[in-house]
């Protein structure tokens, strides 16, 4: 694609038809989400909490918005605004995420409620380049508040923003490598004017309509401007780089169970995957068959079975143990839980248990 193809005249006119295009389409159709404004209020002035657009924005990053609704309902409910979410202890915290995923973000989540309220009086700053500033906030999550939280004409790009470019402007070269190029395609959309009405409608439009298999395109709401549709090639844009295969690592997690029923678990350390996290005693992870690790406490161990799990990264195989023990027992590490049905636990964590306890 010529690079200028966005920047010349009669693009333009197809830029003013894909913005008054996907906006009247999200004046009508706007998904009703917990954290949205709609649109009709939303013009009216009504503008949503940033807290709200913050929390429910860390939550999507790689999660869906079906399971993200009931996480961020129990979050705001339990934490109103960020200084209720500041003051919280952090375990509890990580609790309340449990299942959701990728635990550094609950770590930041925290971290960034506890900025916001100390450096900037419990109010989220309204520009890109402050936002960013926080811990857990990239670029994808600054451009995403400080559009539909304030306005401000920042360039959204997640995956569904990317796949509406790639088809748009029927970019035909591979993902990752076109990345910079649809960025630039969708700062070039971006409006001066409901910028964070048009974010959204872009992002609504990427989940319900121009979908990655079997796009609707019958239907699209931009099908007059959409490049890749007039080449009949909606459906295989982006096209991606054939990707590496995902390596396999080993582990090996020891669930002791206790007379009266208890079973040890211990908290994760601070870095790493599942870091802070609650979880059963075990090694490391690696790319070799688990070498012995020291069990969590000296009884008979047997083995039951393996929990397969995948993380972004990696496949993991993990072994588990199982260990009766009386109640004198004194482990090296962990403490006994009698709950462990109460306990949030990651999803990895939840397999492992659910295979040894039976
Ligand atoms: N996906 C992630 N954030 C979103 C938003 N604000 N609206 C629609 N879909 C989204």
């Amino acid at each position: 694609m010529p690079e200028s193809k966005f920047k010349d005249e009669a693009n333009t006119t197809v830029n003013i038809a894909l913005r008054d295009d996907l906006l009247n389409w999200y004046d009508k159709h706007a998904r009703s989400l917990p954290w949205r404004v709609p649109p009709a209020v939303r013009g009216q002035g009504v503008m949503p909490d940033p807290y709200r657009v913050w929390l429910s924005e860390i939550m999507l990053q790689q999660t869906t918005v079906a399971t993200v609704k009931a996480y961020f309902e129990r979050f705001t409910a339990r934490w109103p605004d960020v200084e209720a979410l500041a003051a919280s202890p952090r375990e509890a915290v990580l609790q309340e995420w449990a299942g959701l995923g990728y635990y550094a973000r609950a770590r930041n989540l925290h971290a960034c409620a506890q900025t916001v309220v100390t450096e900037h009086g419990g109010r989220f700053p309204d520009t890109e380049e402050a936002l960013l500033t926080l811990p857990g906030i990239g670029r994808y999550t600054a451009a995403a508040v400080a559009s539909i939280a304030f306005d401000r004409p920042a360039p959204v790009m997640d995956g569904n923003v990317e796949r509406v470019m790639a088809r748009v402007f029927a970019v035909e070269e591979t993902l990752p490598g076109i990345k910079p190029q649809l960025y630039e395609l969708a700062a070039s959309q971006t409006p001066q004017e409901r910028p964070g009405d048009y974010a959204q409608a872009v992002m609504d439009l990427g989940a319900t309509i121009c979908t990655p298999r079997n796009p609707a395109c019958g239907i699209c709401p931009v099908m007059a401007v959409c490049e890749g549709r007039k080449a009949g090639i909606a459906a295989d844009l982006p096209r991606k780089a054939p990707k590496k295969t995902k390596p396999t690592r080993f582990g090996i997690c020891y669930l002791a169970v206790r007379a009266d029923g208890a079973v040890l678990l211990e908290e994760r350390p601070d870095t790493g995957l599942l870091g802070g996290m609650t979880g059963l005693p075990g090694g490391e992870w690696r790319e070799l068959q688990p070498a012995e690790e020291k069990p969590p406490l000296d009884a008979h161990w047997s083995e039951r079975g393996e929990v397969r799990h995948t993380f972004t990264h990696f496949h993991l195989k993990m072994t588990v143990m199982r260990a009766d023990v009386g109640h004198d027992t004194a482990p090296h590490t962990g403490r006994w839980v009698s709950d462990t049905g109460g306990k949030a636990l990651p999803t990895v964590m939840k397999k492992a248990l659910k295979l040894a306890l039976v």
